[in-house]
């Protein structure tokens, strides 16, 4: 382990924000796992409810909010109930009972998980449960909006970016790998370029850096180097290097 923990009064929190494939989430992973503290993929929760909706007949086809789809997800959100579970340090997201984790990957759950973020009150569910986790324990959470929004008093936040080319190149390359070439790179680069407008052109708790978040580009550099990068920008903020 690289980190002591425990040694301030109230948890340790680490806020890893930037968009999507710029390589948070295994990031968090390793850094979570080095730490011995809890990784939380808060992506994962807009993801559930995305396939909640479209279960539940939500069209997140062309101009979703033209089709009175806002309020539909309004309501369906009295019926969700979900739950974040840890099995074996690996994190999987229940939606009433049900484990969704094996689902919410593919390209049309992550469209719907950007179009239900725009959604305050999906926001301020989703937001309540990632407080109420990060209060209980020392905690690395990833998404957009933590280091601004989720917790802004975190004790290091970062945020992780590269160009949407290297982002979709790297989401590409994630698709194929998992057997699935359903979708040409084309496709992915503008669903890409489609999210990253949405996500950081909402009114309430857009994707921005934090005045305070540490920048890291990660466009010309790989995963391992990444790593490094994080590591030491937060054995730095804690005062441990
Ligand atoms: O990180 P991800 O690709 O799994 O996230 C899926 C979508 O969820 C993303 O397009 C925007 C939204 N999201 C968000 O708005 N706020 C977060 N904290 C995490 C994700």
């Amino acid at each position: 382990m690289y980190f002591r923990s425990g040694n301030q009064a109230a948890h340790t929190s680490i806020a890893l924000d930037g968009p999507s494939g710029a390589g948070k989430s295994t990031i968090a992973k390793a850094i979570a796992k080095d730490m011995n503290y809890l990784y939380l993929d808060t992506g994962a929760m807009y993801r559930a409810f995305g396939l909640y909706a479209i279960k539940n007949g939500v069209d997140f086809s062309g101009s979703w909010s033209d089709k009175g789809n806002e309020k539909k997800l309004i309501s369906l959100l009295d019926s969700f109930d979900l739950d974040v579970k840890h099995v074996d340090g690996v994190q999987r997201v229940f939606v009433n009972g049900e484990d969704y984790t094996d689902f919410i990957r593919t390209n049309e759950v992550s469209k719907a998980a950007s179009a239900v973020a725009v959604v305050s009150a999906v926001r301020l569910k989703m937001v309540e449960l990632q407080r109420k986790i990060a209060a209980g324990t020392n905690v690395v959470m990833d998404g957009r909006d933590i280091g601004t929004y989720v917790l802004p008093n975190a004790t290091v936040k970062i945020f992780i970016t590269a160009s949407a080319l290297a982002r979709a190149k790297r989401r590409y390359k994630e698709l194929l790998d998992k057997g699935d070439d359903s979708h040409t790179f084309e496709q992915v680069y503008s669903d890409m370029i489609e999210r990253d407008k949405n996500d950081s052109t909402r009114s309430f708790a857009p994707l921005t850096r934090a005045d305070d978040a540490t920048l890291l580009d990660t466009t010309n550099i790989n995963l391992e180097e990444s790593i490094e990068a994080v590591r030491s920008i937060i054995l730095s903020r804690l005062g441990l290097e």
